[in-house]
């Protein structure tokens, strides 16, 4: 395998909107971003993704950009931007912007002309169509509910939507809209980013012709996953923006793929993959249903170990996939993946380690490092998120009473990972002198940066271990290029597995309230990580406390 710079990092993804306020205004912003930009050095991570920040009506919180080559004032001027990219060189980290390239806003300048001339050069940048009275093109249901198709203002046309209506689909097929997007991506390259997050990508391939499927639900509609699963040839696009993009400058590209399909994981991120990575899901999708969230199972210990599992197993050696157990379109990690009740510094740590170790790319989501918690949904009224409120009338119209239909929603809220980030106990968490755009969760008292920078024993400190352990250059090529091995697959409530390497490294947690034991097939060396004070061992016989998680650094006679 090529060794590439991206393989040892760790990544931290913020969310702009929810990360620091500098001028009291309630909204985050990167003059924010750039004041803590020594408390994430210290954390010790070393590639930040902003998610968009770009000029913006904000109708999917930026998700919808209307000029790709501005900072929206909200956020910021140009000026912060580059001095933000050059504040983080100097602190040795990188900076990657969100690539949102599936749709842009209906406020951008080229959907504009093409509502004035949809015959004209812009008309082709979208997927447009004859409005036909009483029928639609197609009869697919939008990701954010209701049709994909909305009517073009001024014109006898429709346009193509698979997100919100303000997020029209841009046209990959015509060779003039890739280049626009190249072009784009070429330039904030320039400037010194490391790369991209890419958006959603999945979706610029459709299946042509444009055309219904089966409906899956009483509204006659049908999810887009129909027509995905029928589109092919998605891979020109991407080994054309790679070669256009990313190899040029050797940047850093992380793509958000859902549905891929069988056996093309070497394809998206093999030696000469599209992407250098991509998103684990696996276990963030456990669950789901066609139906709506108010549909969704829980996820239970041994089925976050088993997605997890599968998913090493299934990239094995092909390459890196990159591990995340939060980011802002979802719940808190802790929340949804500890059971109900459990939820504790013990148990936070414990799910942290298991997943930071995990052959791959560790993302950090802000305030995943505190430990953060989800925000129950008290009232539809409050809630922000687009999605949250369009899966809050699909549980109505299944026939859930209002109160359950809130509850359905509160466990998958984007708001939940969306709330201000917990900096301290002062007002508003200490995130802004004005009103938060979203309301603090009131734990702050309890859970917030100040608080776990000075203590030892905090998740933040935690983290910052697991962090010091990955780039330990004792451990390192171990936890960044050593095979992932299962150990005690079948076990009830407990998630252990090798690294395997010079040394061998064996990671152990306790998933349960319950104590239980482990009897090690061989002897260990060295206690590298353990979230508890002591570790109860009798003769290679060791009894886990709830909870507990170990980092045990194997015997080298192991490996002889
Ligand atoms: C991605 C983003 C999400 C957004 C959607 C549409 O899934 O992560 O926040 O709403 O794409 O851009
Ligand atoms: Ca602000």
């Amino acid at each position: 395998m090529n060794k590439k710079w991206w393989h040892d990092k760790v990544a931290y993804q913020i969310y702009p909107k929810s990360f620091y306020d500098s001028n009291g205004d309630g909204i985050g912003d990167i003059p924010g971003i750039i004041s803590k930009l020594d408390y994430l050095q210290d954390l010790g991570v070393d590639i930040l993704w902003l998610s968009p920040c770009y000029q913006s009506p904000l109708a999917d919180q930026g998700y919808d950009i209307s000029d790709y080559y501005s900072i929206d004032p909200r956020f910021g001027t140009m000026e912060d931007m580059d001095r933000l990219i050059a504040e983080a060189k100097k602190r040795d980290m990188v900076v990657l912007m969100d690539l949102v390239v599936n749709h842009c806003s209906d406020e951008h300048e080229w959907f504009r002309k093409a509502c004035e001339d949809p015959d004209g050069t812009y008309g082709q940048y979208f997927y447009l169509r004859d409005k036909k009275e009483g029928e639609l093109p197609t009869n697919w249901r939008s990701y954010f509910g209701g049709p994909v198709w909305d009517d073009l203002p001024g014109t006898s046309k429709q346009y193509l939507h698979v997100f919100h209506k303000k997020q029209p689909d841009l046209n990959w097929e015509n060779p003039k809209l890739r280049e626009e997007v190249y072009q784009n991506m070429n330039w904030w390259l320039e400037k010194g980013l490391g790369g991209f997050r890419i958006d959603a990508i999945i979706n610029i391939k459709k299946a042509l012709p444009l055309h219904s499927y089966e409906p899956d639900r009483e509204d006659g509609l049908c999810s887009i996953h129909a027509m995905l699963e029928e589109a092919t040839g998605i891979g020109e696009f991407l080994s054309e923006m790679r070669d256009r993009t990313f190899r040029k400058h050797d940047a850093f590209s992380v793509g958000e793929v859902f549905n891929e399909k069988p056996g093309e994981l070497p394809d998206f991120i093999g030696e000469n993959g599209y992407f250098s990575s991509m998103f684990d899901f696996n276990a963030t999708i456990f669950g789901h249903s066609e139906k709506g969230w108010y549909d969704a199972s829980p996820i239970t210990p041994d089925d976050y170990k088993n997605c997890c599992f599968s998913s090493q197993a299934k990239v094995g050696e092909i390459g890196f996939l990159s591990n995340i157990i939060e980011n802002h379109d979802g719940p808190r990690g802790v929340s949804r993946y500890i059971p109900e009740g459990d939820c504790c510094n013990k148990s936070k740590k414990m799910l942290a380690a298991l997943s930071f170790l995990l052959r791959g790319i560790p993302f950090i989501y802000q305030g995943q490092e505190l430990g953060m918690e989800n925000l129950p949904v008290v009232s539809i009224d409050e809630v922000d998120d687009i999605s949250a409120r369009n899966e809050y009338q699909v549980a109505l119209e299944a026939g859930l009473s209002p109160e359950e239909a809130i509850k359905a929603i509160s466990a998958h809220s984007r708001d939940n990972a969306r709330t201000p980030m917990q900096w301290s106990d002062e007002a508003n968490a200490g995130f802004t002198t004005g009103t938060p755009w979203l309301p603090v969760n009131p734990n702050y008292t309890a859970i917030n940066a100040a608080a776990q920078t000075e203590d030892a024993d905090s998740v933040y400190s935690f983290y910052k271990e697991l962090i010091a352990l990955r780039k330990n250059p004792a451990y390192k090529e171990t936890i960044v290029y050593g095979a992932l091995e299962p150990v005690w697959r079948e076990r009830h409530n407990l998630m252990a597995y090798y690294r395997k390497g010079a040394p061998t490294l064996l990671v152990i947690g306790n998933y349960q309230k319950e104590p239980q034991e482990v009897t090690l097939p061989t002897a260990y060396k060295n206690v590298l990580l353990n979230n508890e004070k002591e570790l109860a061992e009798n003769n290679g016989t060791i009894t886990l406390q709830g909870y507990q998680v170990l980092v045990l650094e194997m015997e080298d006679s192991y490996y002889e």
